[in-house]
This record gives C-alpha cells, structure tokens and sequence, in this order.
C-alpha cells in the first residue's frame, strides 16, 4: 500500500509526476477528470488548520470524492481508542485517510494498520503536502506556463531561517535533496537539525548546511524560507523561543542579501514583527498566496496518485 509520510515516498519519477498533474489540475479547474469518483476519504484532525483543512475538503470534492472531516477530540481516539483499533475500522469504511497529528509514530501507525492509503498533513516532525507545493510555486516562476517544472528546480538553493530543528526544516532537508535543490539552515545552535533528520537525509545520500550565521544561509540563496518560531504544541515556549530566534528574523536587508531575483516564501500563518517583517510580506518577490493556493493543485495530485497506485 502506497502511503505519502514523507517527501522520499515518492521517487523523483514521481514528483515530476504529480507536478505535471497538478499544472494540469490548475490549468482544467472544473473541466478534469475526477479519478476519486465515488471514494470518502476521512480526515482525522488534532491540530488547527485554515489552507491544509480547506485545500484538502475542496480538493477531495473537486475529484469527485467526499471528505470526511474528523477532529480527534470528535472521535473516540480523543478518549484513548488505540489507534490501531481506530485505523483498523476507518479503513474498513473509508478510501484513505488525511491526517494531521502531533507525533510522527502515530500517522505510521495508522498507515500500517488502516490498510488504505494515508497522507500525512503535518505531523511535529514533517509537512511533505507543504514542501510539495512550495517546490511547485517556485518552479511554477522559474518554469514558466510550458517549461520543465522539475528540471527548474536542479542546484537551485533554498535558505530555511529560524526554527531548524523541526517539521518545516525537516521537510526542506529531505524535500531540497528529492528536487535537486541545495538547503542552507540558519538558527541558533540549540534548535538545529535533529539526528532522526540527519540519519534520513544521510540514507537518501542527501546533505545540508547548517549555520548559526543568518547572512552565511541566505548568500546565493534562490529562496528564503521561514515559519512560526513556536508551532503548534509549543505555545508555552513562546517568549524563550522569540529571544533565541530574533537574528534570524527575515528582515528586508537580511531578505536583499539572497540571490537579486529571490522568492521569500512562507507556509503560514505568519506573525509579522517576529520571524518576518511586514515590510518582506508586502514585498513584490514574497509568493505566500500562491503557495498557499498551489496547496489545492498539488494535493489534487498527490491524492490521485495514490488512487492510481491502488488501483
Ligand atoms: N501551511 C499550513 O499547513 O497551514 P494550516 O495550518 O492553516 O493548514
Ligand atoms: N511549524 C508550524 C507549521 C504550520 C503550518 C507548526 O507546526 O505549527
């Protein structure tokens, strides 16, 4: 069974795939086919969501399939129902499942027990549906209409700033190596990428750059990428957070030392004044509304993939 956990669940093959599939989706809205006529999809969600909730609900419908949404404070796995006994009914119901939780062992366990197939929508420890659409959104520019989406994406440099030692970051370590692209970290030398991370990119034959010199990250940099500095789950260590991840805030002049034709992209939410200034969100280069749209088109594909995969 074909599940999408992490970016390296599909081969390169693939993304070049899904991205032409999710150009086509974009370009043929409402006039293509609907390969999930029929199914349901359930999404079982444990966390807050505006883009991932909605992208995916209007996504699953506009492939002729019905969504299913699922807080886990609804469900009895909110009460303490294993979650193998959760994945073992649900897929006795449902076509697959889209799920966002906290700790990245719970999704691999439905996965294994749901016996259809899963796609991750953030867990603490990756957001592959995210680094996706951010690979897309940026080729989508450096491509144009016609071009090779995925070779526009080969030695290209992205600069992750801030919080480097979690999903976002992850996801760019693993995403970056699948694309061909370069990834350049720059955070505080306690918040650096973990050795889960490392032994991943490590197996894939990957590498990283990891620096504590916000200038050292951006010099070269084709992208420069942020998030929140406490995500969700880590609200209580909000303010501790702010005071080490500070010098890496994207500032204009911190944007302006990239590459002259950069893209400043970010997943959201933002909060302007602490990892981006509004001055870098109001910037012509900042292309956080298409990637926030790109979210719909590539996940249509991503999910018909799958589908296809099954059979
Ligand atoms: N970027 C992203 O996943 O946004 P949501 O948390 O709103 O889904
Ligand atoms: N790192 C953020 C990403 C939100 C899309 C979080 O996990 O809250």
């Amino acid at each position: 069974m074909k599940h999408f956990l992490q970016e390296t669940d599909f081969t390169r093959d693939e993304v070049v795939q899904i991205f032409s599939m999710a150009r086509h989706f974009k370009q043929e809205r409402g006039r293509h086919e609907k390969p999930l006529a029929g199914q349901t999809w359930a999404m079982i969600f444990a966390k807050s969501s505006t883009r991932t909730r909605v992208s995916f609900e209007v996504g699953l419908h506009e492939l002729g399939g019905n969504p299913l949404f699922l807080n886990t404070n609804d469900i009895q796995i909110g009460r303490g129902e294993p979650i193998s006994d959760t994945a073992k009914v649900l897929g006795r119901f449902v076509h697959g499942l889209v799920v966002r939780t906290y700790a990245h062992g719970d999704i691999m366990g439905l996965a294994q027990d749901s016996g259809v197939p899963v796609v991750n929508a953030l867990t603490d420890f990756l957001h592959p549906c995210q680094i996706y659409t951010d690979a897309f959104t940026a080729a989508e520019r450096w491509a144009g209409p016609d071009g090779d989406l995925f070779a526009s994406l080969q030695g290209r440099k992205v600069a992750f700033l801030g919080d480097t030692g979690f999903n976002m970051a992850n996801s760019w370590i693993l995403g970056a190596n699948l694309f061909g692209m370069k990834v350049s970290l720059g955070g505080p030398a306690s918040d650096g990428p973990g050795k889960l991370i490392r032994m991943m990119a490590n197996k894939m034959g990957g590498s990283f750059h990891f620096t504590s010199d916000p200038y050292e990250a951006v010099a070269g940099a084709d992208i420069v990428y942020t998030d929140v500095w406490a995500s969700m789950g880590q609200e209580g260590e909000s303010a501790e957070r702010q005071k080490r991840m500070m010098p890496f805030q994207v500032t204009k002049k911190l944007f302006e030392a990239a590459k002259p034709d950069a893209l400043f992209m970010h997943c959201l939410p933002a909060h302007a004044g602490e990892e981006v200034t509004q001055e870098v969100l109001d910037h012509p280069r900042c292309v956080i509304f298409d990637e926030a749209e790109n979210r719909l088109h590539v996940q249509k594909a991503i999910l018909a993939m799958l589908a296809r995969e099954r059979g």
